[in-house]
């Protein structure tokens, strides 16, 4: 375990930033926080660190890395001409939870981006993960710091969970603020469309560039769509316990989690209700924490009551439909809220 250590979330440590950033040159791997989760971090200009972070992740080739960037001119360096929003963007949304997909500048390997002509960069504002950057000088990537198909970690015992010795240090700076990882907004497209919605809610975006379209796969279509891109395989950020949600009008949705619980303890199935705290940025923060804490005290079942799909309820409900693996509300009605 001593190569977890805690590090001030807000004031971080130089002696441990730079502990870090020695291990990262090294071509190593290190667990930090960001603003929504935390991240596997490695060197993206380096194939070895990178094979590492598909081989600790149990990754496939096939799925992109995101990058993190210090500032927006080492963006610039990784991308080949920059989009017509992006600079706009980047001053309004950096540093933040938004993700660009943007085409790729030569020198950035295919292996980062699981060989398509397009890469995903993101520029973050938790001090920790900020202070790191500068400290290496050079842009990180990092997915989300969990084995592939898990739950995303919101706390670095989440992180020790699945990788344990498979990371050489683990910075624990507390949960992390967000709890939802990042918005993924596709550049390459006119308008831009979100490939994964995130901490940045859909309506700020559209506040800022009028109309923002989500890739078809997002939301209702999920099902169907099964394996239809990156970041948008079914069955993904999935606790071991299956996942029932429930939809629609809140007084219905009451009535049926009520059911639906009568129903499992007759049949002796253990259940775990999502506490959804009726704010969504407490049910964000807490969702992923939450569906771990249900396995581990061995829930059959998941009971979650799925937000409004407004502001990061459109996070939360994208990330309980993939951990159900199915878009069906068994009991209530499904509301139009798109
Ligand atoms: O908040 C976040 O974004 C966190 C923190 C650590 O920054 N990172 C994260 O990374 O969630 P990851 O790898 O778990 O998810 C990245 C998503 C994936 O769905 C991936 O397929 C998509 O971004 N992605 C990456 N590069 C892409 C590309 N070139 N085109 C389309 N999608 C891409
Ligand atoms: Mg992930």
């Amino acid at each position: 375990m001593n190569n977890l250590v805690h590090i001030d979330s807000q004031s971080p440590q130089p002696e441990l930033i730079e502990r870090a950033a020695t291990i990262l040159r090294g071509g190593g791997l290190v667990a930090f926080p960001t603003e929504t989760v935390y991240g596997l971090g490695a060197l993206a200009l380096n194939l070895k660190a990178i094979h590492k972070i598909f081989l600790a992740k149990e990754r496939p080739d096939w799925d992109p890395l995101i990058v993190h960037v210090g500032d927006v001119a080492m963006a610039r360096s990784l991308m080949k001409g920059a989009p017509a929003s992006f600079e706009a963007l980047a001053h309004q949304f950096w540093p933040g939870p938004l993700t660009f997909v943007v085409d790729k500048a030569d020198h950035v390997p295919g292996e980062v981006t699981a060989h398509r002509p397009t890469v995903a960069l993101r520029m973050p504002w938790h001090p920790v993960a900020t202070a790191l950057l500068k400290a290496t000088g050079a842009p990180i990537a990092a997915p989300s710091a969990n084995r592939f198909g898990r739950p995303s970690p919101t706390r670095a015992e989440h992180v020790l969970e699945d990788l344990a010795n498979r990371v050489d240090l683990i910075l624990d700076a507390g949960p992390t603020p967000m709890g939802v990882e990042s918005t993924v907004l596709d550049l390459t497209q006119s308008p831009p469309v979100i490939l994964r919605p995130g901490g940045v809610p859909r309506e700020d975006l559209e506040k800022a560039i009028g109309e923002v379209p989500l890739a078809s796969a997002v939301e209702g279509e999920i099902a169907r769509a099964g394996l239809a891109g990156p970041g948008m395989s079914l069955k993904h950020y999935a606790p071991r316990a299956r996942v029932e949600l429930l939809d629609g009008d809140p007084n219905k949705t009451v009535i049926a989690l009520k059911r639906r619980v009568e129903e499992l303890k007759r049949e002796g199935k253990t259940f775990y209700i999502l506490a959804n705290y009726g704010d969504q940025r407490l049910y964000a923060q807490t969702l992923f924490d939450q569906m771990r804490d249900a396995d581990s005290r061995q829930a059959d079942v998941i009971l979650a009551i799925m937000p409004p799909g407004r502001g990061l309820g459109l996070a939360v409900r994208d990330r309980l439909l993939r951990a159900a693996g199915s878009p069906a509300a068994p009991a209530a009605q499904k509301t139009n809220h798109e």
